[in-house]
């Protein structure tokens, strides 16, 4: 299925959203928030890292009534060679429509017209096959499995997939031709 998503800043009326994000079990467990989460400081501080960085941090809304979906980050291009890495998150009650692929596709377009990084690579554990799902369909070959480094929600490690964009026109030829 395919969704259609519009990223902006996150306003006041996020927070509430935001905060019932960070609560659901598959967020927690894959793609945690702060243990402290406070939503208004959370969305003021990724508004504003916005502002002369390499971190990028989105709301993802409905286009048609500004609903809160989700978010979708880019970062990490300054840890190597210029490579990014994205991440996100999905409500519960949005999931399983594209929200996610179509999230994906819009961060990569804006990531590769503000930060021109050299790529993008994603990781996700081995058995979040529904991150792996929205990797693939987004075009991120999986080109590795690797131990896990950083523990998840749960406190575990788990294997990954990594994940790197390899047709990068995918996402820069509006960029090139303009
Ligand atoms: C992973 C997540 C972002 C997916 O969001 P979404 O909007 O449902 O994603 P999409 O609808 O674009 O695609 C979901 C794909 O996963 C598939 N999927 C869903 N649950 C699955 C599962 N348990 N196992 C395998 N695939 C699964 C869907 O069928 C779909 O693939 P398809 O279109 O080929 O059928 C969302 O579930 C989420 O936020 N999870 C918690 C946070 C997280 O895991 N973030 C990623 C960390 S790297």
């Amino acid at each position: 299925m395919s969704a259609t998503v519009r990223l902006r800043a996150f306003v006041p009326a996020d927070e509430p959203a935001v905060a019932a994000l960070f609560a659901e079990p598959d967020v927690a467990q894959w793609n945690p928030g702060p243990a402290d989460l406070d939503p208004a400081r959370w969305c003021a501080d990724n508004n504003r890292g916005a502002e002369g960085t390499d971190f990028r941090t989105w709301a993802v809304a409905d286009p048609d009534d500004d609903r809160f979906l989700g978010t979708v980050s880019v970062f990490g291009m300054h840890d190597g060679h210029g490579e990014a890495e994205i991440g996100y998150r999905v409500r519960a009650a949005e999931t399983g429509r594209g929200v996610a692929t179509a999230a994906v596709a819009a961060a990569c377009r804006r990531a590769f017209t503000e930060l021109a990084p050299t790529s993008i690579r994603l990781q996700h554990a081995v058995v979040n096959g529904a991150s792996c799902r929205v990797a693939l369909r987004s075009g991120f070959a999986l080109v590795a499995t690797l131990p896990g480094t950083e523990p998840y929600g749960d406190g575990q490690l788990y294997d990954e997939h990594l994940h790197r964009l390899v047709d990068l026109s995918r996402f820069t030829s509006s960029v090139r031709t303009g």
